[in-house]
């Protein structure tokens, strides 16, 4: 059965009031606070420090339309073949249409992005783009936007950023969200109570082995409004990135950015032929499933966990300065990548599905929103456009606010409901880290760029014998985020399930018939 809290609220040492709760400090998450008026005192919880998120590890950069060679249309249409037409009309459109105008809101927080030597805007091209429409700060365009926002934040004083703070659960009250209860650094709980709640909790890499999500992303938003019992969706939908440097050592994988094919590298197997021409007519520069799966079918023909990635042909000074944080970080995996090539093979990157949201980032609990990685406004379809996510925070954390601020207008901070006085009393001790082992595993196997009805259920199964042993644990973080990831390792199978057809990023290899290693 669903448990509606996984802890009780017997003992919480403070409550703080606020107009609104924001969770997570992504791009989403603090472009939404910075976008909320200043009479509205605001809370921000970041569950580690405020940079510590996928948002900041984002190499490549924003898409957006913003030059004259470009238009929505072909920026949309783009959108859309990369998602394999799954993508919800309505919001992909003013995904589309709404980002100039936040790259504008944007650029006045003083992000810095590259410009030519006139002072316009560089752009360039990632898979799945017929245009270069990329906005990027050489190749750390994620930790560029951060520190702008960053700085903004801290300027503003009715925003207040409380770090090391991990939220434990929802709080609601028939259908409508009240507060936030959370434990912080000291193990002290806390009640946030608050009008609305915003949600921006970032992606769910951390069930997987291989990622390139960092560790503190283990799904909790998505977790806690499935036991708030709001509605989620997609979640089939997992994103690989094609080309992680390759490395034996587990945890977190370093990203080779999309943008280094976009400035022409390509791809080789293991024999140094290329390859991507026989998959697909946009070659090395195709949408991210199809790439994915072209290096797995490659790596399988030839019994090898990588392929190359070679941007050799390039001069060793254009490399050194537009990619500055690859180059530094492949020497120091022994790799000279203006003259070497880089053993790269697929991981886990995003998660396309997530909380139901409408256009205006509203789930479908009073008073709660949803923006960023963890929300399922259906911009991405079924593969995620390259370039696309940034753009997706900026542009819904803008449309939330517009609708939230309406929502809190003349409305008084919502009552708790008396329900949760319960206790929780669990008392076994359990290797925590053995068990999120487990369940990295268990998705690396059978989750992963091929799927198959027998994998899955086989996952679903252990899966499931974990989420019981976890049933009347001590509390810790490690417990709840063991607890979360469970729920969305579930979420995802039991949705993997479900879809039987091949979608996107989704590729069920026992309905695509034998013969074939893979076929698109
Ligand atoms: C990349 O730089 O390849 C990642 C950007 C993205 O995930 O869209």
């Amino acid at each position: 059965m669903k448990s509606r809290y996984i802890s009780g609220f017997h003992d919480v040492n403070s409550k703080k009031d606020c107009d609104v709760v924001i969770i997570g400090t992504g791009v989403a998450g603090l472009f939404t606070a910075l976008n909320i008026s200043s009479k509205e005192r605001v809370i921000v919880l970041s569950k580690t420090k405020l940079n510590n998120n996928n948002s900041n590890l984002a190499q490549g950069g924003i898409a957006a339309c913003v030059n004259q060679e470009d238009d929505f249309k072909s920026h949309y249409e783009d959108t859309l073949r990369a998602g394999a037409y799954y993508n919800r009309e309505e919001t992909t459109q003013t995904l589309i249409k709404e980002a100039p105008k936040n790259i504008k809101k944007l650029l006045t927080y003083g992000t810095n992005f590259d410009q030519d030597e006139n002072g316009n805007l560089r752009v360039t091209r990632e898979g799945g783009h017929s245009k270069r429409r990329i906005l990027h700060a050489k190749d750390a365009t994620g930790r560029e936007v951060i520190r702008s926002l960053g700085v903004e934040i801290e300027s503003r004083k009715n925003i207040h950023v409380d770090e090391d703070v991990f939220a434990i659960d929802l709080i609601t009250n028939k259908n409508e969200v009240c507060g936030v209860l959370a434990v912080n650094e000291h193990g002290e709980r806390i009640i946030y109570q608050s009008k609305a709640v915003v949600l921006a909790t970032g992606g769910v890499g951390q069930v997987y082995k291989n990622t390139t999500n960092p560790e503190v992303t283990t799904g909790d938003g998505i977790a806690m409004v499935y036991r708030a019992g709001g509605a989620i969706h997609d979640m089939e939908f997992i994103q690989f990135h094609p080309t992680a440097m390759y490395s034996e050592k587990n945890g977190q994988k370093f990203l080779i950015s999309e943008s280094v094919r976009g400035e022409g590298a390509v791809l080789r197997n293991v024999k140094g032929e290329t390859f991507m021409k026989k998959y697909h007519k946009m070659a090395d520069l195709a949408p991210r499933d199809i790439v994915a799966r072209s290096i797995f079918t490659e790596k399988s023909i030839n019994h090898t966990p990588y392929v190359y990635l070679d941007i050799t042909h390039k001069t060793p000074s254009f490399i050194k300065n537009r990619f500055p944080m690859i180059y530094e970080r492949c020497l120091e995996e022994g790799i000279d990548m203006t003259k070497e090539y880089i053993p790269v093979s697929p991981v886990q990157h995003y998660i396309m599905g997530g909380i139901y949201t409408d256009i205006d980032g509203k789930t479908n609990i009073e008073g709660l929103y949803a923006c960023g990685e963890c929300a399922c406004t259906g911009v991405h379809g079924a593969n995620r456009l390259a370039s696309n996510s940034l753009l997706e925070g900026l542009v819904f954390g803008n449309r939330v606010v517009q609708s939230l601020t309406q929502y809190i207008s003349n409305k008084r901070i919502n009552a708790l409901p008396v329900m949760p006085m319960i206790e929780y009393k669990g008392s076994k001790d359990l290797d925590f880290d053995y068990i999120k082992e487990k369940i990295e595993n268990i998705m690396d196997e059978y989750i992963s760029i091929v799927r198959s009805q027998n994998g899955l259920k086989v996952a679903l199964k252990e899966i499931k014998k974990l989420s019981n042993q976890l049933l009347g644990c001590k509390e810790s973080i490690k417990y709840y985020e063991c607890r979360n990831m469970c729920t969305v390792a579930i979420l995802i199978i039991k949705a993997a399930l479900k879809r039987e057809k091949s979608l996107g990023a989704h590729y069920r290899v026992d309905t695509e018939g034998q013969g074939c290693i893979i076929n698109f």
